[in-house]
């Protein structure tokens, strides 16, 4: 089974997967960036779509290879070399009872090992209730899955060899327990998850040594400046860091959305260190912007991220992982916090190392260790909140204001508004209300 948002088309059913061409069907997470001229092509040739998706497109190309007379494995392979974009897939024909083709590049994609029953998935989250043996994918691998078999081979057609992990999430940690829906679960793990990205990492004196890992010395100490990308929530905790870091640690910081920084020129000042933080570890834009930033020259690559075995994490240089655990709502909440939590660690650290006065180094760092603390208390805010929403259930809009650190917070409140309740929110720094969207506040709109 697949559910994915629309992104080709309206959402309804034609549009939804798994989609079918002659004798395939295919699931897809991706997007294909050449998917209209190849559409065209095979208009051309005669075939007809039934929906509006680049994925239909796909299970076409798959189905003309399987006429030419390729099998199923070698026609996904024939598809994907023609393809631009992201993917990651499954693929089924008729002809080949029995089989699954998978396939990935730009999007995850790991195999579950069973006993007489294998499985394609995009997370190791969605497995973990079959199984705990995790065969991940590399970039460009094709694979062929039957119960008994796993058959790997790079986007060349060579088999390749990929180890086998045995992933250490727990059951209990994707179930919902008494929570009403997960977001709501994950809400009240937060203290839980910040106390356990503070935990062995922050003591009395300060942060402790290798918190960034046993390389990390001489890249902060040289460190002079940051730029820091991410998406979305992530882009949100990146800024609030920035006012930390040029607060306590006086280094320059900038902050970019990853979808921007790949696609312009930048100018890194010598002894930048890239930062990427991401809660999955494989958002596309960021993992690009991972890649490219190698060749512009900086000083190292940090990656604070909450999946252990994602690309990002194999890749970077230097990497601090936030432990909150599995995040199954879509909206990010534990993981924003725990991600603050590990963006504090790194200001403290680099702040110590370049001159903050100790005496409010340790203060900083006792305020941090009550963190988890502090969230509980808030959490206790929850029948009051409650009725507050009532208030606000029926407007249209909402403003979100702040100050200082507290403004990319209100784009992170905007954000979650927007997303779970559909209804339209914005957020300004404070200042800035007065020049320009006053003119939308009246007696209905919430600020
Ligand atoms: O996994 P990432 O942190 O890289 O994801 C980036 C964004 O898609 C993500 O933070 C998104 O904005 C939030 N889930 C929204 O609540």
């Amino acid at each position: 089974a697949h559910t994915r948002w629309a992104t080709h088309g309206v959402p309804n059913e034609a549009n939804a997967h798994p989609h079918i061409a002659g004798r395939v069907a295919i699931v897809h997470n991706g997007i294909i960036e050449n998917h209209a001229r190849l559409r065209a092509e095979l208009q051309a040739g005669g075939h007809v779509f039934t929906s509006d998706t680049d994925t239909e497109v796909m299970a076409a190309l798959i189905d003309r290879h399987l006429d030419q007379g390729l099998d199923l494995r070698e026609a996904v392979l024939a598809t994907v070399r023609e393809l631009e974009g992201a993917y990651a897939i499954a693929v089924l024909s008729r002809d080949a009872p029995g089989r699954v083709v998978g396939a990935r590049r730009g999007a995850p994609l790991l195999v579950g090992l069973g006993i007489g029953e294998n499985f394609l998935g995009s997370d190791a989250q969605a497995l973990i209730q079959v199984t705990h043996r995790m065969l991940y994918l590399d970039e460009g691998d094709v694979v062929e899955i039957t119960r008994d078999s796993v058959q790997v081979c790079g986007l060349d057609g060579a088999p390749a060899a990929r180890a086998v992990h045995e992933s250490e999430l727990s059951t209990d940690a994707v179930e919902r327990g008494e929570y009403r829906h997960y977001m709501q679960k994950e809400i009240f793990e937060q203290p839980h998850a910040v106390a356990s990205t503070l935990e062995a990492r922050l003591g009395p004196h300060g942060v402790l040594p290798n918190t960034f890992g046993v390389d990390s010395d001489a890249l902060l100490q040289a460190t002079r400046g940051l730029h820091i990308i991410a998406c979305g929530t992530s882009y949100h905790a990146g800024l609030v860091a920035k006012y930390w870091i040029e607060e306590f640690a006086r280094l320059p910081v900038s902050v970019e959305v990853a979808s921007e920084y790949r696609y312009r020129e930048t100018v890194v000042p010598e002894g930048t260190l890239f930062v990427a933080i991401s809660q999955s570890g494989e958002t596309a834009d960021t993992l690009a912007a991972l890649r490219e930033s190698r060749r512009r020259g900086y000083l190292g690559t940090l990656v604070i991220c909450n999946s252990p075995e994602s690309s990002l994490v194999r890749e970077a240089d230097l990497k601090l992982m936030t432990r909150a655990g599995p995040e199954i709502g879509v909206a990010s909440t534990k993981a924003f916090t725990t991600q603050l939590a590990g963006l504090a660690l790194l200001s403290l650290e680099l702040a110590r190392r370049h001159g903050l006065d100790p005496d409010r180094y340790i203060a900083l760092c006792a305020e941090l260790q009550h963190l988890p603390r502090a969230i509980e208390d808030a959490l206790q805010l929850e029948p009051a909140i409650i009725e507050l929403a009532g208030e606000f259930i029926q407007r249209q809009h909402a403003l979100f204001l702040g100050r200082g650190a507290q403004y990319p917070v209100a784009l992170e409140g905007a954000l979650k508004l927007k997303e779970i309740s559909y209804i339209h929110a914005e957020a300004y720094p404070a200042g800035e209300l007065k020049h320009g969207p006053l003119a939308l506040v009246d007696e209905k709109m919430p600020v």
